[in-house]
């Protein structure tokens, strides 16, 4: 048996926790309140309690801060066998300990180069592999310089960071000015655990026009496998907004396969040798193009949804594979089509007093699953970013349009019950076909 260590988790990582308890392997799982703000207090609670050693990481700069705070915990680095997050914001420390350790883990180089967007791009261009055009800028100028450069429309987003809270699309000059006038307030808006990872470094792309589609590629080092593919649902009114995504992506084979190739090349590239990488593309006219590869598996709802059909449990490959197992060679086989919707507010508002207790439960019952925290009188956010919901709904069908449709019309009577509008979806460019997934 092994001994894992997770530095940090995303709410739907405990389940990884889990896995690997139940698979007889030891866990030490090092936390941090400033990250309590990603996942529910229960699912905070779960991993604590499942874990063997626990340690709370406070003042960690550097990997021999994180080193003393594994040794709090009462783990000797010499015991353990791999080190991993499933959190976005503590991927780099997680595989800084794992090098300085000794242990198996993503390589920190690799993380640095996913990390920083224009690293990111910088290497997909030295390697010829399709990319988008970009500039780094440190001031309003500069961004303006570069996005006359590139050309309207574009992008600006921090080089750093999860970074919707402070990403502008601009049409024209007076929305970069805007972008970097509102920045202050952008910034204060976002909790410690996040804004911390900023720079004064921002990103100019050129905007990709078309549906968003994520793949899942598992890495040993040796393969890089296309696990599976989702099509994204993204706002209407701010793109920029993810709220849900359905499975499988409904490509043509060709198609699928190339989304498939493209993203493990950007992966085999950015030298993402361990573990699972979210890797993010827009379809457009040209082809597949990059707009992120996260050095982590996706969080959110997307494992467990993609787990609801597949015939592999994506958090047990995840762990498999940093205890040295080779990548699974195939793609996971679905059995079925799924599709999760976040519930997240259009403003800023307050629900109504007299909301019934259980007022989820009808819901539930037309659902595979989901869950919503928000109670009568509670106060809700603007949706500004991937933390802002406070439920998810989840469908699944035969046929993925109809899985959709499921959730857009209990997104609906959502709204109708809670009085409140909810941030709405986009249409795909590409209507999803009708008719039962490929390979049901
Ligand atoms: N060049 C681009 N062209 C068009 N849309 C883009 C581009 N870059 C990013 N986007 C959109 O903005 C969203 C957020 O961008 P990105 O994924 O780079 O940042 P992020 O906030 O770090 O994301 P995540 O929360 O997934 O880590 C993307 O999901 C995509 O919808
Ligand atoms: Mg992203």
């Amino acid at each position: 048996m092994s001994h894992l260590v997770f530095v940090e988790t995303s709410g739907s990582g405990v389940n990884a926790i889990d896995y690997a308890k139940q698979a007889g392997h030891t866990v030490t799982y090092l936390y941090s309140p400033r990250y309590d703000f990603t996942a529910s207090p229960h699912q905070r609670r779960l991993a604590r309690k499942l874990a063997d050693h626990t340690a709370e990481m406070r003042d960690v700069r550097a990997p021999e801060d994180l080193l003393a705070v594994l040794r709090a915990a009462g783990t000797r680095p010499g015991e353990v066998d791999a080190v991993l997050s499933t959190l976005a914001f503590c991927i780099p420390q997680a595989a800084s300990l794992a090098a300085l350790i000794g242990a198996r883990g993503t390589p920190p180089e690799g993380v640095a180069t996913a990390r920083d967007k224009s690293r990111c791009r910088r290497a997909l261009d030295e390697a010829s592999v399709p990319s988008l055009a970009f500039s780094v800028a440190g001031s309003e100028d500069e961004a303006l310089a570069a996005a006359s450069r590139i050309g309207y429309p574009v992008i600006v987003k921090p080089v750093l960071g999860v970074g919707k809270g402070a990403t502008t699309i601009a049409r024209e000059p007076a929305r970069i000015r805007a972008h970097f006038a509102g920045l202050t307030g952008d910034l204060e808006h976002l909790p410690a655990g996040m804004s911390a990872h900023f720079d004064e470094r921002f990103i100019v792309e050129e905007l990709a026009i078309g549906d968003l589609y994520s793949v899942e590629v598992a890495s040993d080092g040796r393969s890089f496998v296309p696990l599976v593919s989702t099509i994204q649902k993204t706002g209407l009114h701010n793109p920029v907004l993810e709220l849900g995504c359905t499975v499988p992506a409904t490509l043509d084979d060709t198609v699928e396969r190339e989304l498939g190739d493209y993203a493990a090349q950007v992966c085999r590239t950015l030298g993402l040798t361990l573990g699972i990488f979210h890797v993010e593309m827009i379809r457009t006219d040209r082809g597949f193009r990059l707009t992120e590869a996260n050095p982590r598996m996706a969080g959110g709802a997307l494992p467990e949804t993609v787990n609801a059909v597949a015939d592999r449990d994506m958090f047990a490959i995840l762990v498999d594979l940093y205890l040295g197992r080779d990548v699974p060679l195939a793609p996971l086989r679905l059995g079925g089509a799924v599709s999760h919707s976040l519930l997240a507010a259009a403003e800023t508002t307050t629900v109504r007093d007299d909301l019934a207790p259980d007022w989820f439960d009808p819901f539930l019952d037309r659902l595979h699953s989901g869950w919503a925290r928000l109670e009568p009188g509670n106060r809700v956010d603007a949706m500004r970013g991937n933390f802002d919901r406070f439920g998810m709904i989840r469908a699944v069908d035969t046929d993925p349009a109809r899985a959709e449709e499921t959730c857009a019309a209990v997104k609906a009577d959502i709204e109708r019950c809670l009085g409140i509008a909810l941030a709405p979806e986009a249409g795909h460019r590409n209507p999803l076909p009708a008719g039962p997934a490929r390979g049901v």
